[in-house]
């Protein structure tokens, strides 16, 4: 979604936002902007596309101003344009606005200003906020007074920047639902939309909450929803500059891939260890409270969805309680049935989807305990539930998820180990699990020796139009995440089905040479599966088999044994490898595909 950076310092600022803009990219967009302040001089450059074609028309000595403001757009109101880019300005050209969020109200605020003859030149919901900034400063004579105000009358999500003549050196910045850093570094300051955007800047960085905004000049006055000014501390974050460079790799997803051994790895550290009950730090959830429990709802989007799904089935199987995992966008509306006995788990990698942050406030409303499983310290999510489990990932920059995803399902696989543990004490059993899970980042690199393999069968199958995906149990939740990468990066339909689901109506669509993708890793359910795979290879599939029993087929992918709550943890990675070799030999932009964001911030 849209991506946002500011700066004021002593530098020069347009290098600098667009450094963070780059930074930003994997964010999706499809527009760019800067505005820079020189003295009392606004400039204002803004393109369609990709940020090369922003900074093709960037001049780089006439914006020699050390304030500025920029923007990458993802379209919500109104169709990528010149017109609707940001930043937006008013018209007398005093105040220059970058947003990104949703403002609700825009309409009704609008039709107001166009009453007192404001004349709007974009579609997009931001342009009121600049005009109600030129609307207050008319009656207040006062920049700060009239922000208060703008703000003020907002509805909805908003993470706002304003740079103004009228208010020389400096950046007014407010947040509300919609994420925004600020960073402190010996040069100067930055204000950004994620902490990846200015890592290479500064680790120091402030969270702002909901409702609060800022002052930012030579120092950063706070206040907060009340416009009272606040004290805030800095948090130093520790992740390292390389961490969001492609150390080698041709593209992030390459790289991510290939990182998730050593974050699944990051993520058990200190939670998962041989013989000893699983702890989580700040977590502590105890044996009466969970005796009492009713259900447990998984909440999340996507690929965190899909962890949520190898969730549920590791705590079904271990501890017998019935979990519930619903898309965040569809719990709000499902009337979920919530009380003090339901625990709510929120997956979100980015921390950020706006979606599952408004289940888990429904979630807290209706008494249930909230738990959130992210990647990204003190993102807005972290703030709003009872407990967090931070994945250890590292910054995941490639639009499609892969080393979160297995991170987000080592942890969900230690939470139901550590519920069964609480509820019943460690066991034979449990203890050979958790060093079964320890031994998995092992297993992974085994299989990411020799990719070449996953190359060659993407070069056979570049050209497919479809593919399925069919699995039983936790098989069928690896064949969704393996159809879900597909589809994202290659723009290749695929489906994945519950193998045995096929000859109730999906079987009409197979035809001689469709592949079909089966994923068997559970001795109890195999001979079924494969069975199923016989019948789409009487009708003239063509089978590719991920597994790790004794089967043969024309084309196998051989995973190492392990116990079948653990295994998506290993049969997925030849789905990446594939997925991301077909976007390759199409041509594709594998890191940034077409039409996705990687931080999803509206509803
Ligand atoms: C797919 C993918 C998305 C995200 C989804 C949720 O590869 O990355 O499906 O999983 O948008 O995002 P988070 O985890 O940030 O809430």
């Amino acid at each position: 979604m849209c991506g946002i950076v500011g700066y004021v310092g002593k530098d020069k600022a347009l290098p600098k936002l667009i450094t963070g803009l780059k930074n930003l990219e994997y964010r999706g967009y499809d527009s760019a902007g800067v505005a820079i302040l020189d003295g009392e001089k606004l400039d204002i450059v803004k393109n369609k596309g990709r940020i090369k074609n922003l900074e093709e028309i960037l001049d780089y000595d006439k914006l020699g101003g050390n304030i500025g403001i920029a923007h990458t757009r993802w379209a919500t109101h109104g169709i990528p344009s010149l017109e609707n880019a940001h930043p937006h300005m008013d018209s007398k050209h005093n105040f220059a606005v970058v947003h990104n969020g949703i403002i609700e109200n825009y309409q009704e605020l609008k039709e107001k200003l166009i009453h007192l003859g404001y004349t709007f030149v974009s579609e997009t919901d931001t342009e009121v906020i600049p005009m109600l900034m030129e609307y207050y400063y008319e009656i207040e004579k006062d920049v700060f007074r009239a922000f208060q105000k703008t703000t003020s009358d907002l509805k909805g999500s908003y993470a706002i920047l304003v740079i103004s003549p009228l208010l020389p050196n400096s950046i007014l910045v407010a947040k509300n639902n919609s994420p925004l850093v600020i960073g402190k570094s010996e040069d100067g300051i930055f204000a950004a939309s994620d902490i990846p955007a200015i890592i290479s800047y500064t680790k120091d960085f402030y969270f702002l909450e909901d409702g609060e905004s800022a002052l930012i000049n030579e120092d950063i006055t706070f206040f907060d929803k009340n416009f009272k000014e606040i004290q805030k501390n800095y948090k130093t974050i520790d992740w390292e500059v390389d961490a969001t460079s492609k150390n080698g790799y041709e593209d992030y997803m390459l790289k991510e891939i290939h990182e998730q051994p050593k974050a699944l790895e990051e993520s058990l550290a200190g939670i998962v260890l041989n013989n000893k009950p699983i702890q989580f730090m700040n977590l502590s959830l105890n044996k009466d409270y969970l005796k009492e429990l009713s259900n447990i709802y998984i909440v999340a989007c996507g690929t965190a969805m899909h962890a949520g799904l190898t969730g549920k089935y590791a705590i079904e199987k271990l501890c017998r309680i019935p979990v519930n995992v619903v898309v965040a966008s569809e719990f709000r509306y499902q009337d979920p049935i919530l009380d003090k006995h339901s625990l709510c788990i929120f997956i979100s990698q980015s921390g950020e989807t706006a979606d599952t942050i408004a289940a888990l406030k429904l979630a807290r409303s209706n008494g249930a305990k909230t738990i959130t499983v992210t990647n990204v310290f003190e993102s807005s999510i972290t703030r709003e539930a009872d407990y967090t489990i931070y994945t250890h990932a590292g910054p995941e920059i490639a639009v499609a998820s892969t080393k979160a995803y297995t991170s987000q399902v080592g942890v969900l696989i230690s939470l139901a180990i550590y519920i069964k543990e609480t509820l019943s004490g460690s066991s034979s059993d449990t203890d050979l699990l958790k060093k079964e899970l320890l031994s998995i980042p092992k297993l992974m690199e085994d299989i990411m020796k020799d990719t070449e393999a996953y190359h060659m069968l993407a070069k056979e199958m570049m050209h497919v139009h479809d593919l399925y995906y069919i699995g039983r149990g936790n098989d069928y939740h690896t064949a969704m995440e393996g159809s879900l990468k597909l589809k994202e990066i290659s723009y290749i339909h695929s489906e994945a089905y519950p193998a045995g689901e096929l000859k109730h109506g999906p079987i009409a669509l197979i035809d001689n040479g469709t592949y079909v993708m089966g994923i068997i890793t559970d001795s109890k359910t195999s001979e079924k599966t494969w069975s199923n795979l016989e019948e789409v290879k009487s009708r003239g599939a063509k089978i590719i088999l991920v597994t790790n029993q004794n089967i043969e087929e024309d084309i196998v992918i051989r995973i190492p044994l392990v116990n079948p709550i653990l295994a998506p943890l290993l049969a997925v990675i030849p789905l990446q490898f594939i997925a991301y070799y077909i976007a390759k030999e199409k041509g594709l932009d594998v890191d940034k595909p077409r039409n996705l964001a990687k931080s999803v911030t509206v509803e």
